[in-house]
């Protein structure tokens, strides 16, 4: 008896640790989920203590608390590396419009899709979007998910994204979810640059950036993002910002290849961006670049079944080219309102071939360094924090295998019991 915890999770049907000392899981590596039969895992001031077989762990640890998780899962918490979760209002006309045969990006040019819920958001008070946004964080944390990153992208001038900012950090100090920060200014040409997209990339590069370039005293990682896509922004514009932000100190991260290939992978490789989302059209040479590369392949599959579309990301062809995957649940009150990562790896079960192994890598530690946070979760390992999960089925393959019900029995925040 060595040891003192603060909470003991014992005689897990299987603990999965998915445990990745050397960063994320590449390649064929990719699934590894570190699996212990009878497991339990010890948490103490909010941290990771110790792993393994029940019997072992208990003859090392004395803990004030138990939980018995005979027959259960355990594993750490998701982290969803992608989301626009701030935004007001909604769009549930335009999801309507497209059933009738409209496309995404129709309703974009005529003034809908992300314009629509601009208005909106230009309109909300930081309160406003605060209270419009707990509700969703309380879902996706009811759903296993215990990290999350939020972009901007909803405000397009100076005092609009500086508010959406603003929400995402108050969101982040209020609720038990961590939420990382995403710089997307350059998310859609406003109307008011309508036909003037080169300064409207000025106005990012001037003045947003300067002016939200991270400090010493930030907390989490910050990021720059950009919607690189016909219709949005072009790859010189893209490359412009990404430039400036990279200068600045943000780490960076680039929609690309979402409709169509304009380079946007190529050129996240080119500036060692942290992660390239979406990848539903890239060209294999670019495949083949991001996989030597360290930036990592964020997967979003609710978005093309959101969308209705039968093209996926070739997450066979980015395993195969040694690339890190990771999933993503993308929500946004556009392409997919959806708080589930469960239901992110079921889709890439079927839709993109993952086996539930893959998916929950994906879904975990690939998407905690998709966000800079690989050293801190994703994992129980000692010492990191203690975001755990216990699921109410008796084996992994239970996520991906079952879809549409809620398999989380419980949810652990920084050793802190959140969800029963
Ligand atoms: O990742 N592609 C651009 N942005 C989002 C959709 C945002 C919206 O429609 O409001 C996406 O799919
Ligand atoms: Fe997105």
């Amino acid at each position: 008896m060595t040891h003192k915890a603060d909470l003991l999770i014992h005689s897990a049907s299987q603990l999965l640790t998915l445990a990745s000392p050397d960063g994320p899981q590449r390649g064929a590596a990719l699934g590894n989920l570190g699996l212990i039969e009878d497991g339990a895992v010890t948490l103490r001031d909010g941290q990771v203590l110790m792993t393994g077989p029940t019997a072992s762990v208990r003859a090392q640890v004395e803990s004030a608390q138990e939980i018995d998780a005979s027959g259960q899962v355990v594993m750490p918490g998701f982290v969803d590396p992608h989301t626009h979760v701030v935004f007001a209002g909604q769009r549930a006309d335009e999801f309507e419009q497209r059933v009738a045969g409209a496309t995404y990006m129709d309703i974009m040019a005529a003034g809908g899709g992300i314009m629509s819920t601009v208005r909106a958001t230009r309109q909300a008070t930081v309160d406003d979007l605060v209270a419009q946004t707990l509700p969703r964080l309380d879902a996706m944390l009811v759903h296993g998910t215990t990290t999350v990153e939020a972009k901007t992208g909803y405000g397009l001038n100076v005092a609009d994204e500086r508010k959406m900012l603003e929400t995402i950090r108050r969101l982040d100090a209020a609720h038990p979810v961590d939420v990382v920060p995403t710089f997307l200014g350059a998310h859609a040409i406003p109307t008011e640059y309508h036909g003037r997209a080169d300064a409207y990339t000025a106005l990012v590069v001037e003045e947003m950036l300067p002016g939200f370039a991270p400090s010493d005293k930030e907390t989490r990682p910050l990021f720059c993002d950009v919607f690189c896509e016909q219709g949005a922004f072009s790859l010189a514009q893209s490359r412009r910002i990404l430039e400036q932000a990279r200068e600045l100190g943000f780490g960076l991260k680039i929609h690309a290849d979402e409709f169509k290939a304009l380079g946007g992978t190529a050129l996240a490789v080119e500036l060692g961006a942290v992660s390239a989302d979406h990848l539903v059209c890239t060209p294999p040479e670019e495949i083949e670049a991001l996989g030597r590369s360290q930036t990592i392949a964020v997967a979003l599959p609710g978005t093309p079944f959101g969308l209705s579309q039968q093209e996926y990301t070739p997450a066979r062809a980015i395993i195969k080219a040694g690339g890190a995957l990771a999933l993503a649940t993308d929500l946004n009150p556009g392409t997919c309102y959806c708080e589930s990562m469960p239901f992110m790896i079921a889709l890439a079960c079927r839709y993109m071939r993952l086996t539930p192994a893959q998916g929950i890598a994906a879904a975990t530690i690939n998407s905690a360094h998709a966000v800079g946070l690989g050293q801190i979760v994703g994992s129980l390992e000692p010492g990191k924090q203690a975001d755990v999960l216990v699921l109410g089925v008796p084996t992994f393959q239970h996520l991906g295998y079952r879809f549409g019900s809620n398999l989380v029995n419980k949810v652990i925040k920084r050793g802190q019991v959140v969800v029963r």
